[in-house]
């Protein structure tokens, strides 16, 4: 599909832009330019536009404001020290974000027209991709934006892709997180939209998220709606276990978990190094012995915007836990290096993951 370009009459001056590239944070600082791509029953997705960001005009009774018809994805493009720039994945991206798109009744968008908006957004704000550490993070999503109150998938929508510079997720930066068990709400029910990457998961998530930051900790942990005791994943990561025999434990994806990217690269790269990754549930009282026995040696979480963050720290009504020697926690070390590394470019990239 053709896309139009409309110019930027005033974009980000390159001294302020240098200076938000500088210590961009996560998901304050926004590049200049926006791609939408309309979609309208019985015509299918047209217009396709790269243009400044800017407001979008809601009418409001726009069924996305009453019944969250919303799906999002969470990409990033790297810089190489070549200069040059690279997406991680985006293919796999647009097929979890087709399988979003059926959850929640909405128009499946073809992964060519999503990886076409993506990297057109990529080229024109090419200057916010930073260097070293930071990366830029693409935020593709789609609503519903039809004037309608009564319920039923929305006649048309609006897919866009947002993107911003950005830096640690965590405010520690690789310092071991602490994380707070949920044991009054969950994320997540089987036959519900858990695997879905929908915002209204992230609604559900918050006041759980504000439980955990008044407790003093980083992140919440969610177990299972139905019997509240296995470990699920975090507000927006999934979450593995490390053992002293070498292997890695992580919970199954069975509908109420996100399919992490990261979690299915992390397992593919463990695999590589000869590590056992077995995909079953795991209980957080399994965990808090493990623990104490000496059995667990590292747990970290994952995703795209989080990487990898060792976790230090369990706090729950049940009883509280660390994990020695989080800090230096080798696998978890091992793993985050090959994952970036391959992200920034460097050599040794067999499934081709890395799309330049
Ligand atoms: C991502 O990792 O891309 C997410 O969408 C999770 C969110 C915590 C930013």
């Amino acid at each position: 599909m053709a896309f139009k370009h409309i110019p930027h009459s005033n974009p980000v001056p390159a001294d302020k832009r240098a200076e938000l590239l500088k210590n961009p944070g996560f998901g304050q600082a926004f590049t200049d330019h926006m791609v939408t791509i309309r979609y309208t029953h019985g015509q299918g997705w047209h217009d396709a536009e790269v243009k400044p960001r800017a407001p979008f005009l809601l009418d409001p009774a726009a069924s996305v404001l009453h019944y969250a018809q919303e799906i999002f994805e969470g990409l990033k493009a790297y810089r190489a020290e070549s200069g040059e720039i690279a997406l991680f994945r985006p293919d796999a991206n647009a097929e979890r974000f087709n399988a979003s798109a059926n959850r929640l009744a909405m128009p499946e968008l073809p992964p060519e027209l999503f990886l076409q908006a993506v990297e057109e957004l990529v080229r024109i704000d090419k200057d916010w991709v930073p260097s070293g550490e930071g990366s830029l993070y693409l935020r593709p999503f789609m609503f519903a934006d039809e004037a309608f109150l009564g319920v039923r998938p929305a006649n048309s929508y609006i897919f866009c892709v947002i993107a911003c510079p950005v830096g640690p997720y965590f405010k520690g930066g690789a310092k071991p997180v602490k994380l707070f068990v949920s044991e009054n709400y969950t994320r997540a029910a089987p036959g519900g939209t858990g695997a879905a990457k929908c915002g209204g998961n992230y609604a559900a998530s918050l006041v759980a998220q504000a439980e955990a930051i008044a407790q003093g900790c980083d992140q919440v942990i969610f177990l299972d709606a139905a019997e509240h005791r296995w470990i699920e994943e975090l507000g927006g990561m999934n979450i593995f276990f490390v053992f002293d025999d070498g292997t890695i434990v992580t919970p199954p994806l069975g509908g109420t978990i996100l399919p992490g990217i990261t979690r299915n690269s992390l397992i593919a790269l463990a695999r590589e190094q000869g590590l056992s990754v077995v995909e079953r549930p795991y209980s957080l009282d399994e965990w808090r012995a493990d623990a104490a026995s000496g059995r667990l040696t590292e747990a970290f979480a994952c995703g795209t915007a989080a990487v990898v963050a060792s976790i230090g720290e369990v706090v729950a009504a049940s009883g509280s836990f660390s994990i020695a020697g989080a800090a230096a926690g080798q696998v978890t070390t091992k793993l985050k290096t090959l994952l970036t590394g391959l992200q920034r470019g460097e050599p040794g990239d067999p499934a081709g993951w890395v799309r330049a």
